[in-house]
């Protein structure tokens, strides 16, 4: 198995008595995607904000790299992190400086982050967006703004949750693919919260489900749904039947 870059021990999150999350034990490692399922309020957003030390657990570490997180050494590891939440969250800027702003924290250099941003806009299929403010954007314009700006960042871990939820269909399975051919060319591990399995196959090494703060089970694709990933589902068929259409 390759090496671990993250990994909860013995965790458990409570909002006032409430317990919220209680998880043994969980890892993601190094290159590897994990799609993370489960239920509305199973805890999956707050697992993730747990992870991105977004949130102190009640109890229990966070390992990154082997090092346990602690108040010390906490900012410095988020910055080897990056979360793209539901909604974008953009600042009241431009595209540019959305992507560039947190480059410029980080202490990067002018030129370097001038390459950057360009490059992830590009790449993200933005780059004509740069000066436009962000309340100009429609829904998906912004969520690929909040793409670039998570890339641009060239985290060691990404966080995505529900990153598309809001997009139409041809959007999401743009960006699905492109997300899917970034998250592959720069190794990048991540975990991503998604509603519809049918986003699953493009994103996933491995599944983990959640219930009522508790792993139940984690495995391969087809150890989880007892089939076969396949990219191909009937949505697809419906969007290439929308697509000829379009075209004829
Ligand atoms: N700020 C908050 N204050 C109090 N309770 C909260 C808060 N945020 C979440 N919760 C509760 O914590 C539990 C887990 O919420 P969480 O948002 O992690 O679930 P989720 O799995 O992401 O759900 P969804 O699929 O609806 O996004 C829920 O019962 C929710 O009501
Ligand atoms: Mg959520």
């Amino acid at each position: 198995m390759n090496n671990t870059i993250l990994e909860v021990y013995n965790l458990q999150f409570k909002r006032g008595n409430r317990e919220i999350l209680n998880i043994d034990h969980f890892a993601l490692h190094e290159r590897e995607t994990i799609a993370l399922i489960g239920p509305n309020g199973a805890g999956k957003s707050t697992l993730l904000q747990v992870m991105a030390l977004l949130l102190k657990p009640t109890r229990g570490t966070v390992e990154f790299r082997g090092v346990p997180a602690t108040p010390r050494n906490a900012l410095a590891i988020r910055r080897r992190m990056a979360v793209v939440f539901q909604e974008p969250l953009l600042l009241n800027t431009t595209v540019y400086e959305n992507v560039a702003t947190g480059l410029k924290l980080r202490g990067v250099p002018r030129q370097e982050i001038k390459k950057r941003v360009g490059r992830w806009l590009e790449l993200l299929g933005i780059a004509h967006l740069a000066g436009r403010r962000s309340h100009q954007l429609s829904g998906g314009e912004a969520q690929r703004v909040s793409l670039a700006r998570a890339f641009a960042l060239e985290p060691d871990v990404l966080f995505l949750d529900e990153p598309f939820s809001a997009l139409d269909f041809p959007t999401r399975l743009s960006l699905l693919n492109e997300l899917d051919r970034l998250l592959k060319d720069t190794g990048i591990a991540a975990i991503f919260v998604t509603h519809d399995f049918s986003e699953v196959p493009y994103l996933t090494d491995r599944v983990a489900v959640l219930k009522n703060g508790r792993l139940v089970k984690t495995g391969t694709f087809e150890e989880i749904f007892k089939v076969k990933p396949r990219r191909e589902n009937y949505i697809t068929s419906l969007y290439r039947v929308f697509e000829s259409d379009a075209a004829g």
